[in-house]
């Protein structure tokens, strides 16, 4: 009796110290992963950013356009009220979004004139090639989803998958307003640039056919109400 009542209490003391340093242990492994998780996907979209910066070289007339498209694409999606997680994927998204013209030949990327039909097919593979460039990265799965779908139309004729609708990821369809937007707006090799005006009507030609009508109606909205999306995507630019 006299032997339970003192062993008892030291069983229990080294138990329970030995069940305490393994919840010890198993948080400090988890908030180790995490740090390292923020810390190798910061170090990946810098390395990435830095090949999206070669292609810039490349093709000069667009060497503001993932950052154009960053900021149109942050205040459509602030401005329908999608979550921050969602909002840190599209701005990541949309920086890398053209990284697959690193493989379209320098002739095509730059010649003044329309594209041939085997030149555009070489173009649209920049989409898919794009995705299988960033697949390797697991945690910017999301991102490459977007990659991958943003040259894809509501009604199901885009490419590189063909799909339509809701099928099509919400980051993609508002990527898809923002890329035209200042696609039209800018110069290329083959055309002048067009007005603003001229541009968004142009979008709401399209609505509901190429681009989701809703994200047109909101970007739309935005634009015509004479906000500066700069300013309004300035907060959620600066998540990273
Ligand atoms: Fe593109
Ligand atoms: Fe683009």
């Amino acid at each position: 009796m006299d032997l339970l009542t003192y062993i008892l209490p030291i069983v229990t003391f080294f138990i329970g110290s030995f069940i305490g340093y393994r919840i010890y242990r198993k948080e400090e492994r988890l908030r180790h992963r995490l740090v390292w998780s923020r810390l190798e996907r910061r170090n990946v979209m810098r390395t990435i950013n830095s090949l999206v910066s070669a292609i810039d070289f490349k093709d000069k007339l667009t060497r503001n356009h993932s950052d154009n498209v960053k900021h149109y694409a942050l205040a459509i999606a602030k401005e329908m009220g999608l979550s921050k997680a969602q909002i840190d994927t599209i701005k990541e998204a949309c920086q890398v979004h053209d990284l697959g013209k690193i493989g379209v030949h320098d002739n095509i990327l730059t010649k003044p004139g329309k594209l041939t039909e085997q030149e555009f097919k070489e173009m649209k593979l920049h989409a898919l090639a794009g995705a299988v460039i960033l697949k390797p990265f697991h945690f910017l799965d999301k991102v490459v989803l977007i990659v991958r779908q943003h040259h894809e139309r509501y009604d199901g004729t885009g490419y590189p998958d063909g799909i339509k609708g809701d099928k099509i990821d919400i980051g993609a369809r508002i990527m898809a307003v923002a890329d035209s937007f200042d696609a039209m707006t800018g110069k290329r090799p083959y055309r002048d640039p067009i007005s603003k005006e001229e541009a968004l009507a142009e979008l709401e030609n399209f609505s509901g056919t190429q681009f989701d009508p809703k994200v047109v109606e909101v970007f739309v909205k935005l634009m015509k109400k004479g906000n500066d999306l700069f300013e309004i995507a300035g907060e959620a630019s600066d998540v990273l």
